[in-house]
């Protein structure tokens, strides 16, 4: 097993590579004072936005907040994990990346004992399966649903008894060195319940259910799905999160499939355990289900390191289409160039393994072919209830798709789409470039994203930025548009965390401002905005106010929230980065605990 890459070695690693120098191999920079800059690479924009200190090591983009150390670009723009990354950086630098397998060693084994109890728990239930009193009843309940020994095996099928405890009685029988404490590792494995937190009351979680064992990509068990055999509820029960088991990222199986195919084409994401085993039954072996859970990015993630392709399928009913929208909004960031993926729904009232019986192998390998592309779904969706042959549908149309596209990475693909958008919309490449550039949704608030959106399907016109020149510190920028405009409060909503910056006067004055407004009613004329402002915090600062208050704008309304929003953003980008700093710093001096570890690496990921 790969190892952990030791923390000392990634920071002797970033010590040795020039940040300037890898990012200029990759988009050219110039030159500008102590800084290089470049259009950004993480965004569409026409000015330079993005710039890369050779001081700190960073990089930062004051469009669109993107933000990193060199590990972190490379993430972002080739689309590496991190271990990916560090092989990167290393294979340039001629260093070897060591492998810590000895870190944490309590915790190494920990999850050592959970893979092996887990193990043997499936070929206990695999065993009961054949040789239980009552296997039978199992056994006709996997050949009622159309399922041979032979895929039964393949998926490690088994059968948990009826009865409270017979993964308990099983493991006390046994003596091997890993059972001796067996309850408290089946209880970490989350295959017993302790009822009330009490140790007297555990009990086995499976009862009289037909057993999935959930593999991990190398095989390991590391959790169970089971079903009843009749129509009590739950249906399904899976394993609860364990150290071992992340529902959020596990694909019921993936293993399976990487084993029956040299070369996977494509990916088929399905709802249930049972699709898939039907699926691979009839030689469809190429499915996966995600475990009860929404599919996630990680999951899209996860299936492309594995498959160019994704298929999600559907019921072609109306939670099937809500679940397909959801699937198309999480699966927009993993678009890189060289992925794909489909939509196939399914008739009403089918599912994969009800579908695939009924209508065999070719027919169903033929939907998948013809299965609806994104770009299909993502239009259709977009168009749904305008008509198109008004300017305001097409317009409605371009505001609609625009935020989908924004979050594509950019590429072929990206390219295709937008130009596709231009020719629905009537209108050419560039223009639909520039309200992509126009629209800065990444770095602002969700809420406040959902405010800008409202108003500009009220105003039915898309925002149009004007770049204002960057003369005067951001929060200053911010304070005098908050003059110009007071209703711009609406969108104050998360900035009280702007104290963590540790800065500068101007912060503390822009938070100040924020804060009368908030007890001001609004409407409130700046005359006596101004005054208030006087009685409370004196003269010195109401000057410099006035300045800013009477420094002229050329935005109309739209354009004021725009560049608000633009502005906060860019503050956002640099609590991030002073974040990052802080962790960076702390790790040097004195190390991480884990979780600052994890912060750290979300933060260089940029994924928060
Ligand atoms: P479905 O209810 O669609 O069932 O659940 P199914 O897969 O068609 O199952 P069969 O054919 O009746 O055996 C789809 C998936 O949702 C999760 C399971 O992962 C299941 O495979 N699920 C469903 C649960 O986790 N719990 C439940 O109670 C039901
Ligand atoms: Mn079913």
């Amino acid at each position: 097993m790969a190892g952990r890459i030791p923390q000392s070695f990634v920071d002797n690693l970033l010590d040795r590579v020039d940040i300037v120098e890898l990012i200029d191999g990759r988009v050219k920079l110039k030159k500008s004072g102590k800084n290089y800059m470049a259009c950004c690479p993480f965004h569409d924009e026409k000015t330079p936005s993005f710039s890369v200190n050779a001081e700190k090591q960073f990089y930062h983009c004051f469009g669109c907040g993107a933000s990193g150390n060199a590990l972190g670009f490379l993430m972002e723009y080739e689309h590496q994990g991190f271990p990916e990354a560090v092989e990167t950086l290393a294979r340039q630098q001629g260093m070897e990346v060591p492998r810590d397998t000895s870190v944490d060693p309590a915790e190494e084994k920990k999850r050592q004992d959970s893979y092996s109890i887990l193990e043997k728990a499936a070929g206990f239930y695999r065993e009961q399966l054949r040789s239980h009193p009552q296997a039978q009843i199992a056994q006709d309940y996997l050949k009622n649903r159309g399922l041979t020994g032979h895929i039964a095996r393949d998926f490690g099928i088994g059968y948990a008894p009826e009865g409270w405890d017979n993964l308990i009685k099983y493991f006390a029988s046994t003596e091997t060195a890993v059972d001796k404490n067996s309850v408290e590792l089946l209880l970490r494995a989350g295959m017993l319940v302790e009822k009330d937190n009490d140790k007297t009351r555990i009990y086995d979680r499976f009862r009289h259910r037909i057993m999935f064992p959930i593999r991990d990509v190398r095989g390991r068990v590391i959790a169970f799905g089971g079903r009843v055999l009749n129509d009590d509820k739950p249906k399904y029960l899976n394993s609860p999160e364990t150290e071992v088991f992340h529902k959020g990222r596990e694909l019921y199986g993936l293993y399976e499939a990487v084993q029956a195919n040299r070369h996977l084409e494509r990916i088929v994401v399905v709802e249930g355990y049972m699709d898939v085993v039907a699926l691979a039954q009839y030689g469809i072996s190429f499915a996966t289900a995600t475990l009860g859970t929404a599919a996630s990015e990680a999951h899209l993630e996860k299936a492309f390191r594995y498959a160019p392709e994704v298929v999600f399928c559907f019921d072609g009913d109306e939670a099937g289409t809500r679940a397909a929208r959801r699937a198309l909004e999480v699966c927009l960031p993993t678009l890189g160039d060289g992925r794909q993926v489909r939509f196939l729904f399914l008739p009403q009232g089918e599912d994969p393994d009800t579908l695939v019986r009924k209508t065999g192998t070719e027919d169903f390998l033929k939907r998948l072919q013809n299965a609806m592309p994104l770009s299909e779904f993502l239009f259709e969706v977009a168009a749904e209830g305008l008509s198109l042959s008004t300017p305001e549908g097409r317009a409605q149309l371009i505001t609609n798709v625009l935020p989908s596209l924004k979050r594509i990475p950019d590429g072929a693909y990206k390219l295709q789409l937008k130009n596709l958008l231009a020719t629905k919309g009537q209108t050419d490449a560039s223009s639909v470039n520039t309200l992509l550039e126009s629209l800065s949704v990444d770095a602002v608030s969700f809420d406040a994203i959902q405010t800008v959106r409202k108003t500009e399907e009220r105003t039915k016109k898309p925002s149009v930025k004007v770049l204002s020149m960057r003369k005067h510190g951001l929060a200053d920028e911010a304070l005098s548009l908050l003059l110009q405009q007071p209703s711009l409060l609406d969108f104050c909503e998360g900035v009280d965390q702007l104290q963590e910056l540790d800065s500068e006067e101007d912060i503390k004055r822009f938070l100040r401002l924020v804060a009368l407004l908030r007890e001001l009613p609004s409407g409130v004329s700046l005359n006596k905005i101004m005054g208030r402002w006087g009685s409370l915090h004196g003269s010195g600062d109401s000057v410099h106010l006035h300045g800013l208050a009477a420094r002229e704008s050329l935005l109309d309304e739209q354009g004021r929230i725009q560049q608000f929003q633009d502005t906060l953003g860019r503050l956002q980008g640099q609590i991030r980065e002073q974040r990052m700093q802080t962790l960076i710093n702390k790790q040097k001096a004195q190390g991480l605990s884990g979780s600052e570890k994890e912060q750290l690496n979300a933060l260089l990921m940029g994924r928060i």
